[in-house]
Formats: structure tokens, sequence, C-alpha cells
């Protein structure tokens, strides 16, 4: 026997108890996986265990991994059941399970066992653009149905999962348009809005997105400045919102100045003012990162001012700068016909000053006829008349 022999064949022995004992310490899968709904939105999860007698005793927890598209991190129970969160957006109804043994050398992870979940009805989508306002004293949610034929059931609760929270109807209070929505029990704005959507078809489970009503801007005037300010909403003490304005002034664009009111020394927005324009502001808001997760519905849009240069694009404008031509022109054109028609009576032939002039200085009192067209004389031979003045 050689050395080498000797070497490899201690070697093989010692990989060989290595993987045996690992082997040996691997704690045995959970077995009777099955589950409870609690509520359409909470699963009770349930498995049976057999303790290994040879396990020292150490602590052993079960981890339940959400295989989920929001990436929950696992959880972790001493029991043998485990209420997990369950929303159709978001789950793929597929959790898996394995035991750990927590303090305990040699001993190492279950293998993992997975779970299938089915809901009680369908998935469908039953509504679209759920969002409900927050902020006021009431939360006001709105939705449009997929299937507008089918008759729909809304039900809610605040927060996930919770003792004392019970699910509530969302009666159907009004409808407006494509949309429809109802008026939720007062809570608090940071809570979660967890909604049950269902119809013949199916269902659909989800959390509300939440939003706010763009605060209110008002505009002052002070000198040949505009103040623009916002009233805060109330959606928490540290909450602020960035503000993007964009604005026009006599209807040329003015650009986007972004503005953020600073907490409890609110700063309005200053913008240079021509008396003579008008002032048109539209406006967004995002809340910043010390907010609930909210959104600010919409785009709100403010006027101030009047534009008071003369322009012909006004409407009153336009009809003196059109209109009174017209009619002047067309009076032009009518007079011009009336008097070529009428020419004889409104003008009649009028002497040339001139002639008579030059009569009166040659004493020619011969009358003229009135009527020149019945006779006319022979033009006599006039002789060239020279004056000598009278020394
Ligand atoms: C748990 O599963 C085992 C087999 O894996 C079975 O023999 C036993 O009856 C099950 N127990 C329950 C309570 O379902
Ligand atoms: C979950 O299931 C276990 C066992 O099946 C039971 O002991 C426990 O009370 C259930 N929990 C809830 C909240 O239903
Ligand atoms: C197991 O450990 C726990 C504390 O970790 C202790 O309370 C218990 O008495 C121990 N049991 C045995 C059988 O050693
Ligand atoms: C809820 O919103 C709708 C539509 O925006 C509105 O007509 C209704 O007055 C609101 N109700 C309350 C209580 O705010
Ligand atoms: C649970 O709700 C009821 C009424 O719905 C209330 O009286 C009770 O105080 C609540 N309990 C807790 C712990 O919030
Ligand atoms: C809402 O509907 C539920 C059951 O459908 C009913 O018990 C409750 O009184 C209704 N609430 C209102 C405000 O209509
Ligand atoms: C909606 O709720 C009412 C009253 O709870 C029930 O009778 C009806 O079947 C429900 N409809 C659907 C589609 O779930
Ligand atoms: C205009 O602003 C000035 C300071 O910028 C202030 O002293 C003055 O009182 C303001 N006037 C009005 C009418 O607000
Ligand atoms: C704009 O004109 C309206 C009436 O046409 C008037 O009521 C308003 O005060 C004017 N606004 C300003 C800022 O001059």
């Amino acid at each position: 026997m050689t050395v080498n022999a000797v070497f490899w064949g201690f070697f093989g022995t010692a990989m060989l108890m290595v993987f045996h004992s690992e082997a040996d310490h691997r704690l045995p899968a959970l077995k009777n996986l099955s589950y409870t709904w609690v509520d359409p939105f909470t699963l009770n999860l349930s498995w049976s265990w057999d303790r290994p007698k040879h396990l020292p005793n150490c602590t052993i927890k079960y981890e339940i991994r959400y295989l989920d598209k929001s990436v929950k991190q696992p959880a972790r129970t001493p029991n043998h059941h485990y209420k997990a969160s369950f929303l159709t957006e978001s789950n793929e109804g597929k959790f898996s399970i394995h035991a750990v043994a927590e303090f305990c050398a040699g001993w190492i992870e279950s293998k993992p066992e997975n779970i299938f979940i089915s809901t009680q009805k369908p998935i469908v989508n039953v509504v679209k653009d759920f969002k409900c306002s927050i902020g006021s004293s009431q939360t006001n949610c709105s939705w449009e149905p997929v299937s507008p034929s089918a008759g729909l059931n809304i039900s809610y609760r605040i927060s996930g999962i919770g003792e004392n929270n019970s699910l509530k109807m969302c009666n159907q209070s009004y409808s407006c348009g494509k949309r429809n929505g109802c008026v939720l029990e007062n809570h608090g704005p940071e809570n979660d809005i967890y909604v049950l959507a269902e119809n013949a078809a199916g269902l659909q489970t989800f959390k509300a997105r939440r939003v706010i009503l763009l605060p209110k801007l008002t505009i002052r005037e002070n000198e040949s400045y505009l103040y623009l300010e916002w009233t805060p909403p109330d959606i928490g003490k540290n909450c602020q919102l960035n503000y993007v304005v964009c604005y026009s002034e006599c209807e040329r664009d003015k650009g986007c100045p972004k503005y953020t009111s600073v907490l409890n020394t609110p700063e309005p927005l200053k913008i240079a003012y021509d008396k003579n324009c008008r002032y048109e502001f539209k406006f967004n808001a995002t809340p910043d990162k010390y907010c609930p997760p909210i959104h600010c519905d919409g785009i709100a849009v403010e006027v101030y001012g009047n534009n008071t240069r003369v322009k012909l694009s006004d409407g009153r404008l336009t009809v003196v700068a059109i209109v009174i031509p017209l009619i002047l022109s067309v009076g032009v054109i009518l007079s011009c016909y009336c008097f070529r028609r009428h020419r004889a009576i409104l003008c009649p032939t009028m002497p040339d000053p001139s002639t008579i002039f030059k009569e009166m200085m040659n004493g020619n009192k011969e009358q003229k006829t009135k009527s020149e067209s019945l006779y006319t004389p022979v033009p006599e031979p006039v002789e060239p008349v020279t004056i000598t003045p009278v020394n």
C-alpha cells in the first residue's frame, strides 16, 4: 500500500462521513399542508411536522415564503399555523414553507413544501381604476366597473390583518358618468384600505390606491407681483407636497416653476404681474417621501386678471374691425350708384366761376341759356382783349 492510496482511502471515508452526517441532520419536511380562508384577504395556513427523536433541545421554527409579485419578507412562526395576507392583485396563489432549526449546530433546514391556493370564486377583473380620496372628513372611493352589466359588490376592510377588523359593505351611494362610488366610514390617513370586488363571474382583492384632491390655490396681488399659495392638506405631520405650476401670461407660455411649501413657514410663490394680462395657472402636486403612500389626483387650473390690451382676436373688436368698414364701403358704393343715376338732380351743372368772372370783366351781358342741349350757338369769333392800365 502506497502513502497515496492510504491518503485517498482516508479522504474518501472522511467525505462519506461528512455527506452521511449532513443527510442525517436535515430536518424532515412538513406534512399535511392545508389552508382555510379567515376572510377574503387572510389565509390560515396549517401543517404538521414530526420532530426527529434524536434532535437536540433546540428551537424549531417554520418559515413561510410568499411567492409573490411583491417581494415580501419571509415570516417565521413556532406554531403549526400562520395567518398570511393574500391579495389577488399580488399573490400568485402559492406559498412555500420549511422548518428551520435556530441555534442548532449540525442541523439544516428542511426541504420546502409548496402549498397552492385557490380563491372561493375565480379571479377576474371586476373593477378598474379604483381610488379613494382621503384627507377630508370622509373617504370617498370610486371605480369603473369592467363589465357594467354584471351587478357587483364592493366590500372593504381598513388595514390588513387585525383582530378587530370586520369586513364592511361599501354600499353604492353614487354613480357619476362611467364611474361608481361610495363613501367609507372614517379612518386615519395612515391606514390601508383592503378591497374585495365581486361580481357573478368572480372576485378580485387589492389594496385601494389612495389619492388626495389637489389643494386649493389662492392668488394674492401686491404691487407688481402675484403671490400663489396653497392650503396645506391634512395628511400627516411631516408630509408636504411638491408643486409644479405651468403658467401663461397674455396667452404666452411662461414655463413651469417648481414650488415646495416649507412646513410651518409657508412662503408663497412670487410671480411678476402685468396688470394688462390674463394669467392661467395649471398645477399638480406630488407628495414627498414623508407622506403616507398617496397620490394627488388630476391637474387643476386657476386664472387671474384680464387681457386689457386692444387685440383683434377679441370678439367685440372683430365686430368693430370688420363689420363697420364693411357697412361703410357698402354705403359708399350705394351712394356712388345713386349719384350716377341722379347726377342731374343732385349735382346740377354749375357754371364755371372763372367764366362768370371773365364775363363780368368783359362786360358781356349775354344771357346763357339754361338748357344748352336745345340750342348750341355757333361760337362767335372773339378778338383778343388787351387791357391797358390807366395812368
Ligand atoms: C398527515 O399526512 C400523513 C401522511 O403524510 C397522513 O398519514 C395523516 O393522516 C395526515 N394527517 C392529517 C391530520 O391529515
Ligand atoms: C388556524 O388553524 C389552526 C389549525 O388548523 C387553528 O388552531 C387556528 O385557530 C386557526 N386560526 C385561525 C385564525 O383561524
Ligand atoms: C430546552 O431548552 C429550553 C430553553 O432553551 C429549556 O427551557 C428547556 O428546559 C430545555 N429542555 C431540555 C429537556 O433540556
Ligand atoms: C364623493 O365624490 C363624488 C364624485 O367626485 C362627489 O360627487 C361626492 O360629493 C363626494 N362625496 C363626498 C362625501 O365627498
Ligand atoms: C373592537 O370593535 C368594537 C366595536 O366594533 C369596540 O367596541 C372595541 O373596543 C374594539 N376593540 C379593540 C381592541 O379595538
Ligand atoms: C349597506 O348594506 C348593508 C348590507 O347590504 C346594510 O346592512 C347596511 O345597512 C347598508 N348601509 C347603508 C348605509 O345603506
Ligand atoms: C352582493 O351582495 C348581496 C347582498 O349581500 C348579495 O345578495 C349578492 O348575491 C351579492 N352579489 C354578488 C355578485 O356577490
Ligand atoms: C405688499 O408687500 C409689501 C412687502 O413686500 C408689504 O409691505 C405690503 O404691506 C404689501 N401690501 C399689500 C397690500 O399686501
Ligand atoms: C377682470 O374682469 C372682471 C370683469 O370683467 C372683474 O370682475 C375682475 O375683477 C377683473 N380682474 C382683475 C384682476 O382685474
